[in-house]
């Protein structure tokens, strides 16, 4: 189990500190960051009605890609510090960037919770970290789609802005990969967002579910960083 210098919080329960304070932050903004794209990618995909008056005066659509360039800049940043801070970081930092998938105790994991959350199985496990299924829908749903997100706004972002390194890196490789066709890279950027909002929805449901019936801390303790126990003992797959 990992143990760390701080001290435990005056608990009678026995409790293991598990997100250091850049994973706390980073998930907070980041979550904050997506909420913004959401909203605002849907309203650039799906434009609201016309305003009246002169549209630089009141800017109306200005703002809605302002908000969504801004949050996908700070998405951006905070998806590269984060992935920095799973090799300096402890080791469930690394979980959702290099998820064990080569175990098969791993994937016996997986197969437990969906049984879980289907109330086939009954008795809850615990994990100090998070659990292989949480692991692996972050691992595909959030850093691989979250990259797509990242990689295919930016190639659009530099297409607006136009010459800059910006187009250079993202935008010249992708639009090439989508066969030179601006709309198409709008349309994945746009279906794809689909993935993501479903895992955000799944996540908090999990978040919250787990959070009464699994018998370990859960929301308090991605603001905490603590994570407590009752009962059994948990377990610590990554170690
Ligand atoms: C009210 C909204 C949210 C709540 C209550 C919430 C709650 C949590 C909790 C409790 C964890 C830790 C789960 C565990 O210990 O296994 C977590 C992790 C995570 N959440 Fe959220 N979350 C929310 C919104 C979001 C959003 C919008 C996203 C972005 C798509 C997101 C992405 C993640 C990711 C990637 C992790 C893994 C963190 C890491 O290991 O670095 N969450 N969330
Ligand atoms: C979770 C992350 C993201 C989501 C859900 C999202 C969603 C969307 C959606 C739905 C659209 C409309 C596409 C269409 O129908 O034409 C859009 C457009 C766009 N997004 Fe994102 N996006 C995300 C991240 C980013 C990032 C990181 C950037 C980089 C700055 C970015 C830049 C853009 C640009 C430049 C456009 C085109 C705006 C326009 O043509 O007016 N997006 N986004």
């Amino acid at each position: 189990m990992a143990t760390t210098p701080i001290d435990p919080p005056l608990s009678s329960e026995p409790a293991v500190y598990v997100y250091e304070v850049p994973v706390r932050i980073w998930h907070w903004i980041n979550a904050l960051a997506v909420t913004v794209l959401f909203i605002t990618g849907y309203l650039i995909g799906s434009p609201p009605f016309t305003l009246m008056g002169e549209p630089s005066n009141h800017y109306f659509f200005g703002w809605i890609r302002f908000l969504h360039f801004s949050a996908g800049q700070i998405m951006a940043v905070g998806f590269v510090l984060r992935f920095y801070w799973s090799f300096v970081g402890n080791h469930h930092a690394r979980e959702i960037f290099r998820p064990p998938l080569a175990h098969k105790g791993f994937w016996k994991g997986v197969v437990h919770e969906i049984r879980w959350y289907a109330m086939i199985e009954h008795a809850p496990r615990k994990y100090v970290g998070h659990n292989p299924l949480a692991m692996v829908s972050m691992h595909f749903l959030f850093v691989w789609v979250g990259l797509f997100m990242i990689v295919t706004g930016l190639a659009l972002y530099g297409e607006g802005e136009g010459p800059g390194w910006i187009h250079t890196v993202f935008t010249g490789p992708v639009l090439w990969l989508f066969g030179g066709n601006s709309q198409t890279v709008h349309t994945w950027h746009h279906l794809v967002m689909w993935a993501m909002v479903s895992f955000v929805i799944v996540h908090i449901y999990a978040a919250v579910r787990e959070d009464i019936m699994s018998r370990q801390s859960i929301i308090s303790s991605m603001i905490s960083g603590w994570r407590n126990f009752r009962d059994a003992k948990p377990i610590d797959h990554d170690t």
